[in-house]
Order: structure tokens, then sequence, then C-alpha cells
């Protein structure tokens, strides 16, 4: 791993997992301990991210799959290019409320696109600048969708969808043991961000 992806650190899994918060404690720990930490959420965190975050997720025409899987790109592209990359440059740490894994789960095993087209295509989005570290919090599928706080278009699409979105990030997981981090998501949020900060060694 390269010194700039050890310090990167996704976190995926389905909606109502508790990305966002869990990815929360483990920022302000790191920061608590000395770190400087930036903490990023896909799609958005910039302002062009957030315009094509409205074009996905807003109330407007729905893109095809593949226009959907190249603005998800486009968002990550900007986003390592302006912030990314340049805070792990500078030595910072870098927590992402989900990455191009998202891509992978939802776009190519969830929409059924060619999941090695989808790979190739995030890999030039990004430089080839993957998650070091990727924390799969995983919970049941209806559990997650009941605990989902937003139902934006991709979060309201049918449960079959949301399960075969878990199973692909699952099999995700198993091709590559030596980056991801599975946890179990379906306890209180604070152990579940105890157990990660545990698992990580942080
Ligand atoms: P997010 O804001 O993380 O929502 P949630 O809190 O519900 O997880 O992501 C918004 C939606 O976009 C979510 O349904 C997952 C989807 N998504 C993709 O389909 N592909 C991607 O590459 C990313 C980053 C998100």
């Amino acid at each position: 791993m390269t010194d700039l992806a050890r310090r990167y650190i996704a976190f995926e899994g389905i909606e109502g997992a508790g990305k966002s918060t869990v990815a929360r404690h483990v920022a302000d720990h790191l920061r608590a301990t000395g770190h400087e930490v930036v903490l990023v959420r896909e799609p958005g965190g910039t302002e062009v991210g957030e315009s094509i975050r409205q074009i996905l997720l807003g109330d407007g025409e729905a893109p095809s799959p593949l226009a959907e899987a190249a603005l998800f790109a486009a968002s990550r592209a900007h986003l390592v290019h302006t912030i990314v990359r340049p805070a792990l440059t500078a030595g910072s740490w870098v927590i992402s409320d989900r990455t191009a894994y998202s891509s992978l789960a939802y776009q190519a095993i969830g929409r059924g696109l060619d999941l090695d087209a989808i790979r190739t295509l995030n890999d030039i989005a990004i430089g080839g600048l993957w998650p070091g570290t990727v924390v799969l919090l995983t919970v049941a599928t209806d559990e997650g969708l009941a605990r989902q706080a937003v139902d934006d278009r991709i979060g309201g699409e049918a449960v079959a969808f949301h399960r075969a979105v878990a199973a692909g990030f699952d099999s995700l997981a198993a091709a590559e043991p030596e980056r991801f981090v599975v946890v179990d998501a379906s306890k209180a949020i604070e152990d579940v961000a105890a157990a990660v900060i545990d698992r990580l060694g942080l």
C-alpha cells in the first residue's frame, strides 16, 4: 500500500448502515490523537459535487444507468483532484463516506453494468488513488432500509436492488480481504465505532 493510501479510509455499506456517524467518530478519534483529518462525502463535498448530487439524487429526470455511473465518477474525479489527493499529500488522513466501491456495488452489481468497465472508469476518475482501507459496515437490508433517514432516488429503489447491492459489497470484500475490514453494524453506533477503531488499530 502506498503511504498516501495508508491514510485514506473509506466507509462503505448499504443505506442505514451508519457510515456517516461512524466515520465522524473515527475522524474525531484521529484528531484527538493529534492527526490532521479531512472528512469527505460522496457524491458531494464540493460545489461541483453538490450540483452533480442534485442531478443524481434530486427529483428531476433519472439519468440512464451509464449516465448515472459517469456522473458519480465525475463527482469523484473532482473531489479526489481538489480535496482528497492534496490533503493526503499534505500529510492528512482522509476519511471518506463512500468511494468508488459504492459505484462498483450500486452501478455495476446493482444496476447490472459491467464490473470491469465501471472499475476502469473509476480508476481513471481517481487517477489510481483507491482507499487503502475500506470499512464495510454490514446490517440486514431490511433493518438498514428501516433506519434510513432520507429516501432519495437511489435509496428509494426496490428492496431487491438493495439486497443485490449488499451482496455486491460482500463479494467485493471477499475478493480483497487485505483491503476490507468488515464490521457488524447492527449494534449501538458507539459500539460499532469502538469496534472499527479497534480493528483499524488506530
Ligand atoms: P449517501 O449520501 O451516502 O446516502 P446514504 O446516507 O443513504 O448512504 O449516498 C446517496 C445515494 O447514492 C445512496 O443511495 C448510494 C448512492 N451511491 C451510488 O449509487 N453510487 C455511488 O458511487 C455513490 C457514492 C453513492
